[in-house]
C-alpha cells in the first residue's frame, strides 16, 4: 500500500509524445506527488511507480500492475439498466433527475458516473478522492471521456452507453480532499443523498482483480464522525456500500440493509426524508 497522507510519493513519467507535456499540470497542485522524469533514472523505474502519459489516458504502473481509468464497467451496468434488470446501487441511492449527489469515495468513477447520468444536467455530483493518485487518473480520464473513441462496437447499446456517459462525464465535479474535512464545510440539509463506498471492506489477497486500486487508495474505515456529518448534510439519505453482515453497519448506525442473497455486498441505508 502506498498512500500516506503525510509523505510524499515520487513518481516517475514518460510521455508518449511530447506534445502531452501539457498533461502534467494535473500534477502541479498536488504537494503530496514528487513527479521526476523517468529518463534521470539510473536503474529502472521497478522501485517507483511510472505513469504513462499517452493520448489515451494516464496509465500508472508498477510490478505488473497498471492503473487507468476505464468506464467498462459503467457501460455494462448502463446496458443493464436501459435492459430493465436494474441496478442495486440505483435501488439504494434513490436518485432521480435533478437530485444533489455526494460520492464520498470515488475511486474509479464508476457509480459516481452511474449517479451523473441518473440526475442528468439538471442536477448535481460532486464526487470526493482523498488519493492524489486515484483522483488525478479518474478526474483526467472523466475530463477527457468526450474526446476519446469509443472501440468500435456493433453493440448499438454500449454505443448509447458511450456517448451518453461521456456527457454525464462533464457534469461531475470531482474534488481532491478527505470525506470528513469537506463534510465539514458544507451547510446543514445542502446535498440529497450521500454514498460511502470505502476500500475498508476489500479482501487483502494479492491475487484481486482489485489489486491495483488497492495499493494507490486511501485504505482507511470510514469514522463514525463521518458518518454523523453525511447526516446533518444529506436531506434525504446517506447510504453504505459493505460486506454482507459487516460490523459497519451496526457500528456506523445503519439498521436498514438492502440485502441480495446472491451478493457478498450489501447496502446500508439511514432514510431522513423520503
Ligand atoms: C472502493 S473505492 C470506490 C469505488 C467507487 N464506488 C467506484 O464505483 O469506482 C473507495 C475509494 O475511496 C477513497 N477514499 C477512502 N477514504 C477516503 C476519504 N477519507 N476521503 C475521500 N476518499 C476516500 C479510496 O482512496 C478509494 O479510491
Amino acid at each position: 500500500m502506498l498512500f500516506n497522507k503525510d509523505r510524499p510519493l515520487t513518481i516517475a513519467y514518460k510521455l508518449t509524445d511530447k506534445s502531452l507535456a501539457s498533461k502534467l499540470k494535473w500534477f502541479e497542485h498536488l504537494p503530496e506527488i514528487n513527479l521526476i522524469p523517468a529518463e534521470h533514472l539510473f536503474n529502472g523505474t521497478d522501485d517507483i511507480p511510472l505513469l504513462r502519459i499517452t493520448n489515451k489516458g494516464l496509465f500508472l504502473e508498477q510490478n505488473g500492475q497498471r492503473l487507468f481509468f476505464h468506464p467498462n464497467m459503467a457501460i455494462l451496468r448502463f446496458v443493464n439498466i436501459i435492459r430493465g434488470d436494474g441496478d442495486r446501487f440505483l435501488r439504494a441511492v434513490q436518485l432521480k433527475k435533478g437530485d444533489s449527489f455526494l460520492d464520498a469515495t470515488m475511486g474509479l468513477g464508476v457509480d459516481t458516473l452511474i449517479a451523473s447520468w441518473t440526475v442528468g444536467a439538471e442536477g448535481k455530483v460532486l464526487a470526493l478522492e482523498s488519493s492524489p493518485l486515484i483522483f488525478t487518473l479518474v478526474t483526467e480520464g472523466l475530463e477527457n471521456m468526450k474526446n476519446r473513441v469509443f472501440p468500435l462496437t456493433t453493440h448499438s447499446l454500449k454505443k448509447q452507453a458511450w456517448n451518453e456517459l461521456s456527457q454525464a462525464a462533464t457534469y461531475i465535479k470531482t474534488i481532491h480532499t478527505d470525506h470528513l474535512e469537506y463534510l465539514k464545510s458544507l451547510p446543514d440539509s445542502s446535498l440529497d443523498v450521500i454514498y460511502f463506498d470505502p476500500m475498508f471492506r476489500l479482501p487483502r489477497t494479492k491475487s484481486s482483480a482489485m489489486q491495483p486500486i488497492k495499493t494507490w487508495s486511501d485504505p482507511n474505515p470510514i469514522k463514525k464522525e463521518t458518518i454523523d456529518q453525511a447526516l446533518r448534510v444529506a436531506k434525504r439519505r446517506v447510504v453504505l456500500k459493505e460486506r454482507k453482515n459487516s460490523p459497519e453497519f451496526s457500528e456506523l448506525g445503519f439498521q436498514t440493509i438492502l440485502e441480495n442473497k446472491y451478493s457478498p455486498i450489501d447496502f446500508g441505508i439511514i432514510t431522513i426524508s423520503e
